[in-house]
């Protein structure tokens, strides 16, 4: 079955079709940070008109690279969880088509498609397998027993790992997105100049809470002359109280569950520190820890064509609606099952 996916939740225009015989066909995303970057995050209005402007010439793009729309078995579009605008643009144009083409069509979980992502690498990971998800809006542990069956172990009660590296990217000065840009000041920092809390480590349970890190920087800072050497030095100190905190809950989250794989998925996955962390205590616990590809850690269609593959593959299809979902709790989430318009 080859299955067109198409993801337009945030900020990235993405479109990708994938073959249950051949793997990734065609994989094409066109980001819009260089439009939101002059306001300091994403503005919705503006989200959703560039995906009007940008989604249906990528998809020509996508289904001739990949031997045209006849060869379409099945269409799958993120419906959430994100902004509704957005995937409001995303989900008519994947619902339209679908009927067009007479093909079934399936929204998909945004955060479903980042836990299944490594499944396309050569080497995936084998069930269960324990997933750190660490994005600009979500951070969650979970426990990966097989497609639909997630355990969530743990989950941020406040800022996602991401947008507490953008928030604090901006107290420090910094452009945005402001994790990458925050990493790189890190280089400069020196070890020790502060120390700031590893939220929530003294106490058992595996959420996350990284609001309040955020505030220990400003305060820290509010005493000093944030010359460059101090702003390198509290990006450094900041980079590591959240890669420890990671780190120390990934390392329970295996240790509870007992599972032999740990994958680390979402853009905050490309941070070289966390990677390096990671890959030692996996070298350390015989651990295998596997990231996708970066260009599958972050927002990216290939996931969602993936996971609609194997979802309309066991029959799983929607009626002729057209969703779109802000909020989408994972634990509604299930195994594949013959749908309404199968
Ligand atoms: O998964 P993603 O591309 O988008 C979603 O949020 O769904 O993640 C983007 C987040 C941003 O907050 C960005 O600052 C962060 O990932 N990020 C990083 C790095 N690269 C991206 N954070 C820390 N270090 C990095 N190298
Ligand atoms: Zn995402």
């Amino acid at each position: 079955m080859r299955v067109l996916g198409v993801e337009t939740s945030c900020d990235e225009t993405a479109v990708a079709v994938y073959d249950g015989a051949v793997g990734l066909l065609a994989n094409e995303i066109y980001s819009q940070v260089d439009l939101h970057s002059a306001y300091g995050g994403v503005v919705p209005e503006l989200a959703s008109r560039d995906h009007l402007r940008k989604l249906l010439p990528l998809l020509r793009k996508v289904v001739e690279a990949s031997g045209g729309a006849g060869a379409i078995d099945g269409i799958a579009c993120t419906t959430g969880p994100g902004l509704v605008g957005a995937l409001l643009v995303g989900s008519s144009v994947a619902r339209s088509l679908a009927y067009a083409w007479d093909v079934p069509c399936l929204g998909v979980h945004h955060m479903e498609g980042h836990l299944l992502a490594p499944l396309l690498e050569q080497e995936p990971p084998e069930f269960p397998f324990v997933a750190l998800l660490v994005s600009g809006g979500h951070t969650l542990l979970a426990l990966v027993h097989a497609v639909g069956s997630y355990e969530i172990l743990g989950s941020s009660l406040d800022d996602a790992a991401g947008e507490a590296f953008d928030k604090t990217a901006k107290l420090l000065g910094l452009g945005y997105p402001g994790g990458p840009q925050l990493a790189a000041l890190a280089e400069r920092g020196r070890p020790g100049a502060f120390v700031f809390p590893r939220p929530m480590t003294d106490r058992p349970g595996l959420d996350f809470s990284f609001s309040g890190l955020k505030t220990a920087v400003v305060v820290a800072l509010r005493a000093r002359v944030m010359d460059e050497q101090t702003r390198a030095d509290a990006a450094l100190a900041f980079q590591e109280a959240v890669v420890d905190t990671l780190v120390i809950k990934a390392g329970r989250a295996i240790e509870a569950t007992g599972a032999r794989a740990l994958v680390i998925a979402g853009g905050v996955g490309a941070n070289r520190r966390l990677r390096a962390r990671m890959l030692a205590m996996g070298e350390r616990d015989g651990l295998r820890v596997v990231y996708p590809r970066a260009e599958f850690c972050t927002d990216n269609a290939a996931m969602i064509a993936l996971l609609g593959h194997l979802r309309l593959a066991a029959g799983q299809s929607d009626d002729l609606a057209i969703r779109a979902r802000a909020r989408w709790p994972m634990a509604e989430l299930a195994p594949p099952s013959p749908g309404p318009g199968s």
